[in-house]
Protein backbone atom coordinates (compact mmCIF):
# COMPACT_ATOMS: atom_id res chain seq x y z
CA UNK A 1 0.00 0.00 0.00
CA UNK A 2 1.12 3.83 -0.56
CA UNK A 3 3.43 4.88 1.93
CA UNK A 4 4.55 1.41 3.48
CA UNK A 5 7.81 0.38 4.59
CA UNK A 6 9.02 -3.11 3.56
CA UNK A 7 11.97 -5.12 5.04
CA UNK A 8 12.35 -6.29 0.91
CA UNK A 9 11.18 -5.40 -1.87
CA UNK A 10 12.13 -7.79 -5.09
CA UNK A 11 11.35 -5.84 -8.42
CA UNK A 12 10.47 -8.48 -10.95
CA UNK A 13 9.07 -11.89 -10.44
CA UNK A 14 11.08 -14.12 -12.92
CA UNK A 15 13.65 -16.55 -12.10
CA UNK A 16 15.85 -13.80 -10.16
CA UNK A 17 13.35 -12.47 -8.54
CA UNK A 18 11.42 -15.54 -7.03
CA UNK A 19 14.73 -17.52 -5.85
CA UNK A 20 15.51 -14.40 -3.51
CA UNK A 21 11.58 -14.09 -2.45
CA UNK A 22 11.70 -17.48 -1.61
CA UNK A 23 14.88 -17.69 0.35
CA UNK A 24 14.28 -14.10 1.95
CA UNK A 25 11.40 -15.65 3.44
CA UNK A 26 12.55 -19.18 4.73
CA UNK A 27 14.95 -16.62 6.56
CA UNK A 28 12.28 -15.03 8.05
CA UNK A 29 12.31 -11.60 6.02
CA UNK A 30 8.68 -10.51 5.08
CA UNK A 31 8.98 -9.72 1.19
CA UNK A 32 7.44 -7.58 -1.13
CA UNK A 33 7.32 -8.77 -4.95
CA UNK A 34 6.06 -6.27 -7.29
CA UNK A 35 5.31 -7.44 -11.52
CA UNK A 36 4.94 -4.88 -14.41
CA UNK A 37 2.64 -7.89 -16.18
CA UNK A 38 0.03 -9.55 -14.83
CA UNK A 39 -1.23 -12.24 -12.43
CA UNK A 40 -2.12 -15.03 -15.34
CA UNK A 41 -4.12 -16.53 -12.52
CA UNK A 42 -7.93 -16.13 -13.86
CA UNK A 43 -9.72 -17.49 -17.34
CA UNK A 44 -10.95 -15.34 -19.49
CA UNK A 45 -14.32 -15.60 -21.66
CA UNK A 46 -12.79 -18.80 -23.57
CA UNK A 47 -12.25 -20.64 -20.31
CA UNK A 48 -8.46 -20.19 -20.65
CA UNK A 49 -5.95 -18.38 -18.71
CA UNK A 50 -3.35 -18.46 -21.87
CA UNK A 51 -4.10 -17.88 -25.83
CA UNK A 52 -2.94 -20.43 -28.21
CA UNK A 53 0.15 -19.81 -30.58
CA UNK A 54 -2.26 -19.98 -33.83
CA UNK A 55 -5.04 -18.24 -32.71
CA UNK A 56 -3.16 -15.03 -30.79
CA UNK A 57 -5.73 -12.23 -29.13
CA UNK A 58 -5.10 -9.51 -26.98
CA UNK A 59 -3.33 -11.80 -24.76
CA UNK A 60 -0.65 -12.64 -26.89
CA UNK A 61 1.59 -9.31 -27.04
CA UNK A 62 2.36 -6.28 -24.16
CA UNK A 63 1.01 -3.57 -25.63
CA UNK A 64 1.05 -3.89 -29.41
CA UNK A 65 -2.00 -3.89 -31.75
CA UNK A 66 -0.50 -5.69 -33.85
CA UNK A 67 1.17 -9.50 -33.51
CA UNK A 68 5.08 -9.81 -33.75
CA UNK A 69 5.57 -13.50 -34.06
CA UNK A 70 8.74 -14.83 -34.13
CA UNK A 71 8.43 -17.20 -37.02
CA UNK A 72 6.22 -14.16 -38.78
CA UNK A 73 6.69 -15.96 -42.22
CA UNK A 74 4.79 -19.03 -43.95
CA UNK A 75 5.54 -19.95 -47.71
CA UNK A 76 6.76 -16.81 -48.28
CA UNK A 77 3.29 -15.32 -46.57
CA UNK A 78 3.33 -12.76 -43.50
CA UNK A 79 1.08 -14.58 -40.57
CA UNK A 80 0.99 -11.51 -38.19
CA UNK A 81 -2.33 -10.10 -37.21
CA UNK A 82 -4.42 -7.33 -35.84
CA UNK A 83 -5.14 -7.43 -31.79
CA UNK A 84 -6.37 -5.03 -29.58
CA UNK A 85 -3.91 -3.33 -27.51
CA UNK A 86 -3.26 -5.14 -23.73
CA UNK A 87 -0.72 -5.93 -21.38
CA UNK A 88 -0.49 -9.30 -22.95
CA UNK A 89 2.14 -11.93 -21.77
CA UNK A 90 4.90 -11.25 -24.48
CA UNK A 91 6.79 -8.68 -25.09
CA UNK A 92 8.93 -7.82 -28.29
CA UNK A 93 10.37 -5.01 -27.50
CA UNK A 94 12.53 -3.41 -29.96
CA UNK A 95 15.97 -1.97 -29.75
CA UNK A 96 17.62 -0.64 -33.07
CA UNK A 97 19.23 -3.58 -34.40
CA UNK A 98 17.40 -6.02 -32.53
CA UNK A 99 14.32 -7.24 -31.05
CA UNK A 100 14.21 -8.44 -27.64
CA UNK A 101 11.30 -11.21 -26.83
CA UNK A 102 10.58 -11.33 -22.58
CA UNK A 103 7.53 -12.56 -20.83
CA UNK A 104 5.87 -10.04 -18.62
CA UNK A 105 3.62 -11.45 -15.68
CA UNK A 106 4.24 -12.90 -12.27
CA UNK A 107 6.85 -15.80 -13.05
CA UNK A 108 8.78 -13.97 -15.95
CA UNK A 109 10.48 -15.53 -18.57
CA UNK A 110 8.99 -18.76 -17.23
CA UNK A 111 5.61 -18.30 -18.85
CA UNK A 112 6.74 -18.03 -22.19
CA UNK A 113 9.30 -20.16 -22.16
CA UNK A 114 10.26 -23.48 -23.64
CA UNK A 115 11.34 -24.60 -20.37
CA UNK A 116 14.39 -26.31 -21.89
CA UNK A 117 16.65 -26.52 -18.77
CA UNK A 118 19.82 -27.02 -19.43
CA UNK A 119 23.48 -26.62 -17.32
CA UNK A 120 26.33 -25.62 -19.34
CA UNK A 121 28.84 -28.11 -19.58
CA UNK A 122 31.37 -27.71 -16.71
CA UNK A 123 34.47 -26.87 -19.21
CA UNK A 124 32.62 -24.10 -20.07
CA UNK A 125 31.65 -22.50 -16.97
CA UNK A 126 34.94 -20.03 -16.30
CA UNK A 127 33.97 -18.60 -19.60
CA UNK A 128 30.20 -17.82 -18.29
CA UNK A 129 31.34 -16.57 -14.96
CA UNK A 130 34.80 -16.33 -14.29
CA UNK A 131 34.78 -14.72 -11.15
CA UNK A 132 32.16 -17.58 -9.71
CA UNK A 133 33.75 -20.84 -8.18
CA UNK A 134 32.89 -23.75 -10.43
CA UNK A 135 33.08 -26.79 -7.36
CA UNK A 136 30.36 -24.62 -5.56
CA UNK A 137 27.97 -23.99 -8.50
CA UNK A 138 28.07 -28.02 -9.81
CA UNK A 139 28.16 -29.21 -6.39
CA UNK A 140 25.53 -26.92 -4.68
CA UNK A 141 23.98 -24.22 -6.56
CA UNK A 142 23.17 -26.20 -9.72
CA UNK A 143 21.45 -29.49 -8.22
CA UNK A 144 19.76 -27.10 -5.94
CA UNK A 145 18.38 -25.01 -9.36
CA UNK A 146 17.51 -28.06 -10.85
CA UNK A 147 15.51 -29.28 -7.89
CA UNK A 148 13.68 -25.82 -7.18
CA UNK A 149 12.68 -25.72 -10.97
CA UNK A 150 11.80 -29.48 -11.27
CA UNK A 151 13.71 -30.17 -14.02
CA UNK A 152 13.58 -33.56 -16.03
CA UNK A 153 14.20 -35.26 -19.46
CA UNK A 154 12.05 -37.31 -21.32
CA UNK A 155 12.17 -41.06 -21.83
CA UNK A 156 14.46 -41.97 -24.21
CA UNK A 157 11.99 -45.16 -25.27
CA UNK A 158 8.53 -43.07 -25.72
CA UNK A 159 10.70 -40.40 -27.56
CA UNK A 160 11.56 -43.17 -30.14
CA UNK A 161 7.87 -43.84 -30.74
CA UNK A 162 6.01 -40.57 -30.12
CA UNK A 163 4.55 -38.95 -33.54
CA UNK A 164 5.04 -35.56 -31.84
CA UNK A 165 8.81 -35.97 -31.38
CA UNK A 166 9.08 -37.32 -35.13
CA UNK A 167 10.61 -33.74 -35.77
CA UNK A 168 13.46 -34.60 -33.51
CA UNK A 169 13.94 -37.69 -34.35
CA UNK A 170 14.67 -36.59 -38.29
CA UNK A 171 16.87 -33.98 -36.41
CA UNK A 172 18.93 -36.91 -35.00
CA UNK A 173 19.63 -38.83 -38.21
CA UNK A 174 20.72 -35.93 -39.69
CA UNK A 175 22.61 -34.51 -36.79
CA UNK A 176 24.29 -38.29 -36.30
CA UNK A 177 24.27 -38.65 -40.26
CA UNK A 178 26.93 -35.81 -40.67
CA UNK A 179 29.03 -36.72 -37.60
CA UNK A 180 27.64 -34.04 -34.61
CA UNK A 181 26.57 -35.27 -31.20
CA UNK A 182 22.87 -34.94 -30.58
CA UNK A 183 21.88 -34.63 -27.02
CA UNK A 184 18.68 -34.89 -24.87
CA UNK A 185 17.63 -31.22 -23.40
CA UNK A 186 16.34 -31.78 -20.24
CA UNK A 187 13.26 -29.44 -19.56
CA UNK A 188 10.65 -28.12 -16.58
CA UNK A 189 7.83 -29.74 -18.69
CA UNK A 190 6.02 -32.58 -16.77
CA UNK A 191 6.66 -35.34 -19.24
CA UNK A 192 4.23 -37.26 -17.69
CA UNK A 193 1.41 -35.19 -18.35
CA UNK A 194 2.86 -34.92 -22.08
CA UNK A 195 2.22 -38.57 -22.08
CA UNK A 196 -0.65 -38.16 -21.22
CA UNK A 197 -1.82 -35.56 -23.43
CA UNK A 198 -0.06 -38.21 -25.93
CA UNK A 199 -2.52 -40.71 -24.84
CA UNK A 200 -5.52 -38.42 -25.46
CA UNK A 201 -6.58 -38.81 -21.59
CA UNK A 202 -6.08 -35.42 -20.27
CA UNK A 203 -6.09 -32.30 -22.21
CA UNK A 204 -3.70 -30.92 -24.31
CA UNK A 205 -1.15 -28.18 -24.17
CA UNK A 206 2.26 -29.07 -25.21
CA UNK A 207 0.80 -31.15 -28.26
CA UNK A 208 -2.25 -28.28 -28.74
CA UNK A 209 0.22 -25.35 -29.92
CA UNK A 210 0.42 -24.00 -26.70
CA UNK A 211 4.20 -22.41 -25.95
CA UNK A 212 4.70 -18.49 -26.66
CA UNK A 213 1.62 -17.00 -25.62
CA UNK A 214 1.63 -19.98 -22.38
CA UNK A 215 0.76 -22.66 -21.39
CA UNK A 216 -2.83 -24.09 -19.77
CA UNK A 217 -1.26 -27.45 -18.44
CA UNK A 218 2.29 -29.26 -18.28
CA UNK A 219 4.56 -26.64 -18.07
CA UNK A 220 6.18 -26.30 -14.07
CA UNK A 221 6.20 -22.32 -15.08
CA UNK A 222 7.68 -20.40 -12.09
CA UNK A 223 4.19 -19.96 -10.35
CA UNK A 224 4.13 -23.57 -9.89
CA UNK A 225 7.49 -23.87 -8.49
CA UNK A 226 9.33 -21.64 -6.21
CA UNK A 227 6.38 -18.64 -6.68
CA UNK A 228 4.37 -21.16 -4.93
CA UNK A 229 6.62 -22.12 -2.32
CA UNK A 230 7.34 -18.79 -2.00
CA UNK A 231 3.65 -17.73 -0.91
CA UNK A 232 3.47 -21.16 1.12
CA UNK A 233 5.33 -19.41 3.80
CA UNK A 234 3.13 -16.75 4.37
CA UNK A 235 5.59 -13.65 4.24
CA UNK A 236 5.25 -13.04 0.34
CA UNK A 237 2.89 -10.72 -1.30
CA UNK A 238 2.37 -10.05 -5.16
CA UNK A 239 1.73 -6.85 -6.90
CA UNK A 240 0.70 -7.67 -10.49
CA UNK A 241 0.34 -4.54 -12.82
CA UNK A 242 2.98 -2.75 -10.63
CA UNK A 243 5.65 -0.85 -12.66
CA UNK A 244 8.54 0.10 -10.02
CA UNK A 245 10.11 3.36 -12.47
CA UNK A 246 12.38 4.79 -9.47
CA UNK A 247 14.51 3.86 -6.31
CA UNK A 248 16.39 6.10 -4.56
CA UNK A 249 18.42 6.83 -0.89
CA UNK A 250 15.33 7.83 1.43
CA UNK A 251 15.80 10.36 3.77
CA UNK A 252 15.59 7.96 7.42
CA UNK A 253 17.66 5.11 5.77
CA UNK A 254 16.44 3.09 3.22
CA UNK A 255 15.38 3.26 -0.08
CA UNK A 256 12.51 5.16 -2.15
CA UNK A 257 10.59 3.14 -4.27
CA UNK A 258 8.21 4.82 -6.48
CA UNK A 259 5.54 2.82 -8.33
CA UNK A 260 2.71 2.88 -11.09
CA UNK A 261 0.20 0.50 -10.68
CA UNK A 262 -1.20 -0.03 -14.59
CA UNK A 263 -4.38 -0.96 -16.00
CA UNK A 264 -4.63 -3.32 -18.37
CA UNK A 265 -4.19 -0.86 -21.73
CA UNK A 266 -1.05 0.25 -20.35
CA UNK A 267 -2.12 3.49 -18.75
CA UNK A 268 -1.03 4.69 -15.17
CA UNK A 269 -3.75 3.79 -12.80
CA UNK A 270 -1.81 5.35 -9.66
CA UNK A 271 1.50 6.08 -8.46
CA UNK A 272 2.84 4.92 -4.80
CA UNK A 273 5.68 5.52 -2.89
CA UNK A 274 6.71 2.84 -0.46
CA UNK A 275 10.21 2.23 1.53
CA UNK A 276 12.20 -0.33 1.23
CA UNK A 277 15.17 -1.60 3.89
CA UNK A 278 16.69 -3.41 1.25
CA UNK A 279 15.66 -3.76 -3.08
CA UNK A 280 16.69 -6.53 -5.20
CA UNK A 281 16.53 -5.71 -8.83
CA UNK A 282 14.73 -8.94 -10.62
CA UNK A 283 13.59 -7.26 -13.47
CA UNK A 284 15.39 -9.13 -16.18
CA UNK A 285 18.41 -8.20 -18.03
CA UNK A 286 17.01 -5.12 -19.97
CA UNK A 287 14.66 -4.49 -17.19
CA UNK A 288 17.36 -3.66 -14.95
CA UNK A 289 19.72 -2.50 -17.36
CA UNK A 290 17.14 0.17 -18.18
CA UNK A 291 16.16 1.29 -14.52
CA UNK A 292 19.71 1.15 -13.52
CA UNK A 293 21.03 3.51 -16.55
CA UNK A 294 18.55 5.99 -16.11
CA UNK A 295 18.48 6.13 -12.38
CA UNK A 296 21.95 6.63 -12.50
CA UNK A 297 21.73 9.35 -15.39
CA UNK A 298 18.84 11.29 -14.06
CA UNK A 299 20.68 11.61 -10.63
CA UNK A 300 18.49 9.29 -8.21
CA UNK A 301 21.51 6.76 -8.05
CA UNK A 302 24.24 8.74 -9.22
CA UNK A 303 26.93 6.82 -7.29
CA UNK A 304 26.45 3.62 -9.47
CA UNK A 305 29.52 2.63 -10.95
CA UNK A 306 30.52 2.71 -14.96
CA UNK A 307 29.72 -0.55 -15.83
CA UNK A 308 26.38 0.03 -15.68
CA UNK A 309 24.37 -0.98 -18.81
CA UNK A 310 28.12 -2.70 -20.10
CA UNK A 311 28.45 -5.79 -21.22
CA UNK A 312 25.08 -7.15 -22.72
CA UNK A 313 24.87 -10.03 -25.06
CA UNK A 314 22.33 -11.98 -26.94
CA UNK A 315 23.46 -15.37 -26.06
CA UNK A 316 24.44 -15.65 -29.62
CA UNK A 317 20.79 -16.63 -30.78
CA UNK A 318 19.91 -17.15 -34.35
CA UNK A 319 17.13 -18.77 -36.64
CA UNK A 320 17.40 -21.09 -39.39
CA UNK A 321 14.98 -23.83 -41.19
CA UNK A 322 16.18 -26.18 -43.83
CA UNK A 323 14.20 -28.23 -46.11
CA UNK A 324 13.74 -32.06 -45.83
CA UNK A 325 13.72 -34.12 -48.65
CA UNK A 326 9.52 -35.64 -48.85
CA UNK A 327 10.56 -39.09 -47.83
CA UNK A 328 11.71 -37.29 -44.29
CA UNK A 329 8.39 -36.20 -43.24
CA UNK A 330 8.86 -34.33 -39.58
CA UNK A 331 5.00 -34.75 -38.59
CA UNK A 332 1.89 -33.12 -38.44
CA UNK A 333 1.63 -33.21 -34.94
CA UNK A 334 4.78 -31.58 -32.89
CA UNK A 335 5.52 -31.17 -28.94
CA UNK A 336 5.76 -27.19 -28.71
CA UNK A 337 8.44 -28.32 -26.16
CA UNK A 338 11.99 -29.11 -27.91
CA UNK A 339 13.40 -32.06 -26.16
CA UNK A 340 16.92 -32.21 -28.32
CA UNK A 341 19.79 -30.70 -29.41
CA UNK A 342 22.78 -30.96 -31.57
CA UNK A 343 25.99 -29.95 -30.28
CA UNK A 344 29.08 -28.48 -32.18
CA UNK A 345 30.07 -25.84 -29.59
CA UNK A 346 33.50 -26.46 -29.36
CA UNK A 347 34.43 -27.22 -32.96
CA UNK A 348 32.17 -24.19 -34.23
CA UNK A 349 30.36 -22.33 -31.56
CA UNK A 350 26.88 -23.43 -32.61
CA UNK A 351 24.93 -25.31 -29.92
CA UNK A 352 21.32 -25.99 -31.92
CA UNK A 353 17.89 -26.65 -30.39
CA UNK A 354 15.50 -28.86 -33.01
CA UNK A 355 12.89 -26.79 -32.87
CA UNK A 356 9.14 -27.24 -33.30
CA UNK A 357 7.03 -26.18 -36.16
CA UNK A 358 3.41 -26.48 -34.72
CA UNK A 359 1.13 -25.50 -37.59
CA UNK A 360 -1.01 -29.09 -37.30
CA UNK A 361 0.33 -29.77 -40.84
CA UNK A 362 2.99 -31.23 -42.15
CA UNK A 363 5.48 -29.12 -43.83
CA UNK A 364 8.69 -31.10 -44.42
CA UNK A 365 10.97 -28.21 -42.52
CA UNK A 366 13.36 -28.70 -39.94
CA UNK A 367 13.76 -25.33 -37.86
CA UNK A 368 16.59 -24.88 -35.56
CA UNK A 369 17.59 -21.93 -32.59
CA UNK A 370 21.17 -21.79 -32.31
CA UNK A 371 23.15 -20.76 -29.69
CA UNK A 372 26.64 -19.54 -30.44
CA UNK A 373 29.65 -17.87 -29.13
CA UNK A 374 29.02 -14.76 -30.66
CA UNK A 375 31.56 -12.36 -29.05
CA UNK A 376 29.61 -8.71 -29.52
CA UNK A 377 28.65 -6.73 -26.59
CA UNK A 378 25.98 -3.43 -26.49
CA UNK A 379 25.74 -1.19 -23.93
CA UNK A 380 22.74 0.45 -22.69
CA UNK A 381 22.46 4.72 -22.62
CA UNK A 382 20.48 6.74 -21.62
CA UNK A 383 19.21 9.11 -23.99
CA UNK A 384 17.83 12.73 -22.55
CA UNK A 385 16.52 13.59 -25.74
CA UNK A 386 13.38 11.07 -25.85
CA UNK A 387 13.72 10.31 -22.61
CA UNK A 388 14.38 6.26 -23.32
CA UNK A 389 17.16 4.36 -22.76
CA UNK A 390 18.90 3.14 -26.20
CA UNK A 391 20.84 -0.39 -26.52
CA UNK A 392 23.52 0.10 -29.30
CA UNK A 393 23.34 -3.44 -31.08
CA UNK A 394 24.18 -3.51 -34.71
CA UNK A 395 22.18 -5.84 -37.02
CA UNK A 396 25.42 -6.89 -38.22
CA UNK A 397 26.93 -8.10 -35.14
CA UNK A 398 24.81 -11.07 -36.08
CA UNK A 399 27.32 -12.11 -38.87
CA UNK A 400 29.56 -14.34 -36.28
CA UNK A 401 26.07 -16.07 -35.21
CA UNK A 402 25.15 -16.86 -38.49
CA UNK A 403 28.75 -18.32 -39.80
CA UNK A 404 28.96 -20.70 -36.63
CA UNK A 405 25.14 -21.43 -37.23
CA UNK A 406 26.73 -22.70 -40.82
CA UNK A 407 28.82 -25.08 -39.61
CA UNK A 408 26.52 -26.97 -38.63
CA UNK A 409 23.71 -26.55 -41.24
CA UNK A 410 25.58 -26.08 -43.99
CA UNK A 411 27.32 -29.48 -43.71
CA UNK A 412 23.75 -31.55 -42.77
CA UNK A 413 22.39 -29.62 -45.94
CA UNK A 414 25.37 -30.88 -48.05
CA UNK A 415 25.27 -34.25 -46.39
CA UNK A 416 21.48 -34.74 -47.27
CA UNK A 417 21.68 -32.80 -50.57
CA UNK A 418 19.18 -30.04 -49.26
CA UNK A 419 18.66 -26.47 -48.51
CA UNK A 420 17.71 -23.56 -46.78
CA UNK A 421 14.18 -22.74 -45.80
CA UNK A 422 13.76 -19.27 -47.29
CA UNK A 423 9.70 -18.46 -46.75
CA UNK A 424 10.21 -18.86 -42.45
CA UNK A 425 11.40 -15.09 -42.09
CA UNK A 426 10.32 -13.16 -44.66
CA UNK A 427 10.74 -13.89 -48.71
CA UNK A 428 14.08 -15.24 -49.61
CA UNK A 429 15.36 -15.05 -46.18
CA UNK A 430 17.39 -17.93 -45.01
CA UNK A 431 18.29 -15.65 -41.00
CA UNK A 432 16.26 -15.36 -38.74
CA UNK A 433 19.30 -12.70 -37.06
CA UNK A 434 17.10 -9.76 -35.66
CA UNK A 435 15.87 -11.23 -32.43
CA UNK A 436 17.14 -12.60 -29.68
CA UNK A 437 15.06 -14.71 -26.81
CA UNK A 438 17.91 -14.54 -24.49
CA UNK A 439 19.13 -11.44 -23.02
CA UNK A 440 21.81 -11.39 -20.94
CA UNK A 441 24.33 -8.91 -19.06
CA UNK A 442 24.17 -5.19 -18.43
CA UNK A 443 24.38 -4.92 -14.65
CA UNK A 444 27.71 -8.01 -14.90
CA UNK A 445 29.12 -9.49 -12.06
CA UNK A 446 32.19 -8.70 -10.16
CA UNK A 447 31.93 -5.37 -12.66
CA UNK A 448 28.61 -3.49 -12.04
CA UNK A 449 28.15 -5.37 -8.65
CA UNK A 450 30.51 -7.35 -6.70
CA UNK A 451 30.96 -10.72 -6.71
CA UNK A 452 27.78 -11.42 -4.85
CA UNK A 453 25.41 -8.87 -6.66
CA UNK A 454 25.27 -6.13 -4.86
CA UNK A 455 25.36 -2.44 -5.84
CA UNK A 456 28.04 -1.47 -3.01
CA UNK A 457 27.34 2.17 -3.52
CA UNK A 458 24.32 1.50 -1.93
CA UNK A 459 24.15 -0.95 0.45
CA UNK A 460 21.06 -3.13 0.75
CA UNK A 461 20.69 -2.19 -3.45
CA UNK A 462 21.21 -6.27 -4.98
CA UNK A 463 20.80 -6.73 -8.42
CA UNK A 464 19.87 -10.76 -8.98
CA UNK A 465 18.40 -11.71 -12.41
CA UNK A 466 19.86 -12.46 -16.00
CA UNK A 467 22.09 -8.90 -16.06
CA UNK A 468 25.04 -10.60 -13.83
CA UNK A 469 26.00 -12.54 -16.55
CA UNK A 470 28.19 -11.35 -19.46
CA UNK A 471 26.19 -11.80 -22.54
CA UNK A 472 26.18 -15.73 -22.98
CA UNK A 473 25.93 -19.06 -21.40
CA UNK A 474 26.60 -21.39 -24.03
CA UNK A 475 23.42 -23.11 -23.84
CA UNK A 476 19.82 -21.69 -22.77
CA UNK A 477 20.17 -19.45 -19.79
CA UNK A 478 17.51 -19.82 -16.95
CA UNK A 479 19.47 -22.84 -14.78
CA UNK A 480 22.57 -20.51 -14.83
CA UNK A 481 20.43 -17.44 -14.06
CA UNK A 482 18.48 -19.68 -11.42
CA UNK A 483 21.60 -21.21 -9.85
CA UNK A 484 24.03 -18.13 -9.47
CA UNK A 485 20.70 -16.22 -7.64
CA UNK A 486 21.01 -19.12 -5.51
CA UNK A 487 24.40 -18.62 -4.90
CA UNK A 488 24.23 -14.37 -4.02
CA UNK A 489 21.13 -14.96 -2.21
CA UNK A 490 22.73 -17.56 0.37
CA UNK A 491 25.52 -15.08 0.82
CA UNK A 492 23.99 -11.90 0.45
CA UNK A 493 21.39 -13.75 3.48
CA UNK A 494 24.39 -15.03 5.35
CA UNK A 495 26.02 -11.98 6.06
CA UNK A 496 23.93 -8.51 4.95
CA UNK A 497 20.70 -9.56 7.28
P1 LIG B 1 12.71 -12.47 -16.38
O1 LIG B 1 12.64 -11.76 -17.69
O2 LIG B 1 12.30 -13.89 -16.34
O3 LIG B 1 11.81 -11.70 -15.31
C1 LIG B 1 11.82 -10.31 -15.16
C2 LIG B 1 10.43 -9.85 -14.72
O4 LIG B 1 10.49 -8.49 -14.30
C3 LIG B 1 9.39 -9.90 -15.84
O5 LIG B 1 8.25 -10.60 -15.38
C4 LIG B 1 9.07 -8.43 -16.10
O6 LIG B 1 7.74 -8.20 -16.52
C5 LIG B 1 9.36 -7.79 -14.76
N1 LIG B 1 9.73 -6.36 -14.83
C6 LIG B 1 10.57 -5.77 -15.71
N2 LIG B 1 10.70 -4.46 -15.42
C7 LIG B 1 9.93 -4.22 -14.33
C8 LIG B 1 9.65 -3.05 -13.55
N3 LIG B 1 10.23 -1.87 -13.83
N4 LIG B 1 8.79 -3.16 -12.52
C9 LIG B 1 8.21 -4.36 -12.21
N5 LIG B 1 8.45 -5.50 -12.91
C10 LIG B 1 9.30 -5.42 -13.95
N6 LIG B 1 15.61 -19.91 -21.43
C11 LIG B 1 15.94 -21.20 -21.16
O7 LIG B 1 16.81 -21.45 -20.34
N7 LIG B 1 15.29 -22.21 -21.80
C12 LIG B 1 14.33 -21.99 -22.74
O8 LIG B 1 13.73 -22.94 -23.28
C13 LIG B 1 14.00 -20.64 -23.05
N8 LIG B 1 13.10 -20.33 -24.04
C14 LIG B 1 12.68 -19.03 -24.21
C15 LIG B 1 11.66 -18.73 -25.12
C16 LIG B 1 11.17 -17.43 -25.23
C17 LIG B 1 10.08 -17.12 -26.21
C18 LIG B 1 11.72 -16.40 -24.41
C19 LIG B 1 11.20 -14.99 -24.48
C20 LIG B 1 12.74 -16.70 -23.53
C21 LIG B 1 13.24 -17.99 -23.43
N9 LIG B 1 14.26 -18.30 -22.52
C22 LIG B 1 14.63 -19.61 -22.33
C23 LIG B 1 14.95 -17.24 -21.75
C24 LIG B 1 14.50 -17.17 -20.27
O9 LIG B 1 13.10 -17.14 -20.19
C25 LIG B 1 15.13 -15.91 -19.64
O10 LIG B 1 16.53 -16.03 -19.74
C26 LIG B 1 14.74 -15.74 -18.19
O11 LIG B 1 13.34 -15.63 -18.04
C27 LIG B 1 15.41 -14.52 -17.58
O12 LIG B 1 15.21 -14.56 -16.17
P2 LIG B 1 15.35 -13.25 -15.30
O13 LIG B 1 15.08 -13.63 -13.88
O14 LIG B 1 16.63 -12.57 -15.62
O15 LIG B 1 14.19 -12.24 -15.82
Amino acid sequence: ADGARVPALVVGTGYGGSVAALRLAQAGVDVHMIEMGMAWDTPGSDGKIFCNTTSPDQRSYWLRTRTKAPLNFFLGFPIDRDISRYTGILDAEEFGGITVYQGRGVGGGSLVNGGMAVTPKRENFAAILPSVNADEMYNTYYPRANAGLGVGTIDPAWFDSTACYQYSRVGRKQAQRSGFPFVFVPDVYDWDYMKQEAAGTVTKSALAGEILYGNNHGKKSLQKTYIAQAKATGRVTVSALHQVTSVSPAAGGGYTVVIDQLNTTGGVATTKTVTADRVFFAAGSVGTSKLLVRLKATGALPNLNNEIGKGWGDNGNVMCGRANHLWDPTGSLQSTIPCSGIDNWDAGGAFAEVAPIPTGIETYASLYLSITKNPNRAQFTWNAATGKVDLNWQLAWKQPSIDMAKTIFDKINSKEGTIYRTDLFGVYKVWNDTLTYHPLGGAVLNKATDNYGRLTAYPGLYVIDGSLIPGNTSVNPFVTITALAERNIEKIIATDL
